[in-house]
């Protein structure tokens, strides 16, 4: 029979990796809390209408990408291909909004995309993310774009670059679009259907097209920040101002729409030279018009998402590890029948005490089981023989060191206690 495989853009994450997995959510858990944001976790799947009304129908991601199947009842359900609309779903049905008029909301979940795999897109990839959700002031687009670049920095990872542009209010943003599509029609006499269909529904999202011919004609097409309302324009001003008062080194993107259709007013990308061509580590913005696409009423909100296989990569070609990997205190090695059946209950002891302890299990030679003790990594053998087990002692070995010290049964916990804190110290 054929032996299965994992499907396409999926990863397996290997002890080794899981390591790193840890340490980074680790970092993100401790960082959230500095910036007083608290955790919530959504369903891993949600009703198709929540992501169709809350990111739009004509994004690639509702249009191409979403995981939809129906289940036993013919209900249209949806894996979910990002947080937002999710964490603004959960937030006014459990009427977060009554228990505090601010909401910092994070999390870290996968997320499902069914996108062409390559070197950074998966189809299974993982976020973490803020939502700041109760706030129309430029200060919490600030507050979160500070902390996306906090999490970056404290990480170490150097050569990041943010980029910021605003997408506006609609009272900006409609009669602009109507001048885009104007202009692109005008200027691209035959359009591929694509853009086509891009100009006619999404026309924004033709501004961030990677086609080189196309970027010609955008570069000379009218820019949203030029046809801002005084009360978009204002705001923007203000995000500025207040990044480059708090030090913060960006540059201003004009073509930077975003693929999802929710945002108003700031939007950012923060990117990684580390990284090829799928380079955006984190992207976000303000969504102020989110809640209600929901059923809702209006909710100011801002937020971020971060994607994690991306900025594992990044890390790993600046050659930084964020853990080392874990090995067992101790290594119990036994010899003969008699001091073999001590092994359990040695071990159970050496575990109560909070020694992480690990032994043979194949009944091998003791050779066989100084092998397994090297390649398990652990600082300490003990070795236990029928004299050690007739004198009531171990045979307490330094694997660095090739050092041999006999510790009676009695003192074996405390005296590897102090090792192990000598050694941490
Ligand atoms: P997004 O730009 O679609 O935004 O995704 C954010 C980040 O997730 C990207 O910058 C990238 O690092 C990572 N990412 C996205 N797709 C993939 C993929 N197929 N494989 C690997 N990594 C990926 C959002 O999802 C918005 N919800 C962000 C947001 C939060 N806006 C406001 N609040």
């Amino acid at each position: 029979m054929k032996q299965l495989k994992r499907i396409k853009g999926t990863q397996d994450a290997l002890p080794e990796k899981t390591m790193q997995w840890q340490a980074l959510e680790k970092h993100i858990r401790r960082n959230m809390a500095l910036f007083n944001f608290r955790e919530i976790r959504t369903p891993v799947f949600e009703m198709t209408e929540v992501f169709a009304r809350g990111i739009g129908q004509f994004t690639d991601i509702v249009s191409k990408e979403m995981y939809t199947f129906q289940d036993r009842s013919k209900k249209s359900l949806t894996l979910k291909p990002e947080m937002t609309a999710p964490v603004m779903r959960a937030y006014m049905e459990n009427s977060l909004y009554a228990q505090a008029p601010l909401q910092k909301l994070y999390y870290i979940a996968p997320l499902f995309r069914q996108e062409n795999p390559q070197a950074g897109r998966l189809r299974q990839f993982h976020q973490y993310g803020a939502e700041f959700i109760g706030s129309p002031a430029p200060e919490a687009d600030v507050e979160t774009i500070v902390l996306a670049l906090h999490i970056f920095e404290e990480l170490g990872l150097t050569n990041v670059r943010l980029r910021i542009n605003t997408v506006g209010d609609p009272e900006s943003r409609e009669p602009y679009k109507l001048l885009l599509q104007d202009y692109l029609k005008h200027n691209i006499p035959n359009p591929e259907p694509q853009v086509a269909e891009r100009i006619a529904n999404n026309p924004l999202r033709v501004l961030d097209s990677k086609d080189e011919k196309l970027r010609e004609v955008i570069a000379g097409a009218p820019k949203l920040v030029d046809h801002l309302k005084e009360k978009a324009a204002e705001h923007y001003r203000s995000v500025k101002t207040q990044l480059e008062s708090a030090g913060v080194s960006y540059s201003e993107d004009p073509t930077l729409v975003r693929g999802l259709d929710y945002y108003t007013h700031t939007v950012f990308e923060i990117t990684s030279d580390a990284l090829g061509a799928q380079n955006a580590l984190c992207g976000g913005g303000r969504y102020d018009l989110l809640a209600r696409q929901l059923g809702g009423r209006d909710f100011p909100a801002v937020g971020f998402a971060a994607g994690m296989e991306r900025i594992l990569m990044a890390l790993e070609s600046q050659g930084k590890s964020l853990a080392r990997p874990a090995v067992p205190d101790v290594f119990l090695i036994t010899m003969g029948e008699a001091a073999r059946a001590t092994m359990t209950s040695w071990l159970a002891k050496l575990r109560r005490a909070g020694l992480s302890a690990d032994a043979d299990f194949l009944g091998r030679s003791v050779k066989a089981q100084f092998r397994e003790a090297n390649r398990s990594g652990t600082r300490f053998s003990l070795i236990l023989g029928e004299d050690e087990l007739n004198q009531k002692f171990f045979a307490v070995k330094d694997m660095k060191n090739s050092t041999q010290e006999n510790v009676p049964f009695d003192s074996l916990t405390n005296y590897l206690l102090q090792k192990k804190e000598s050694l941490t110290v």
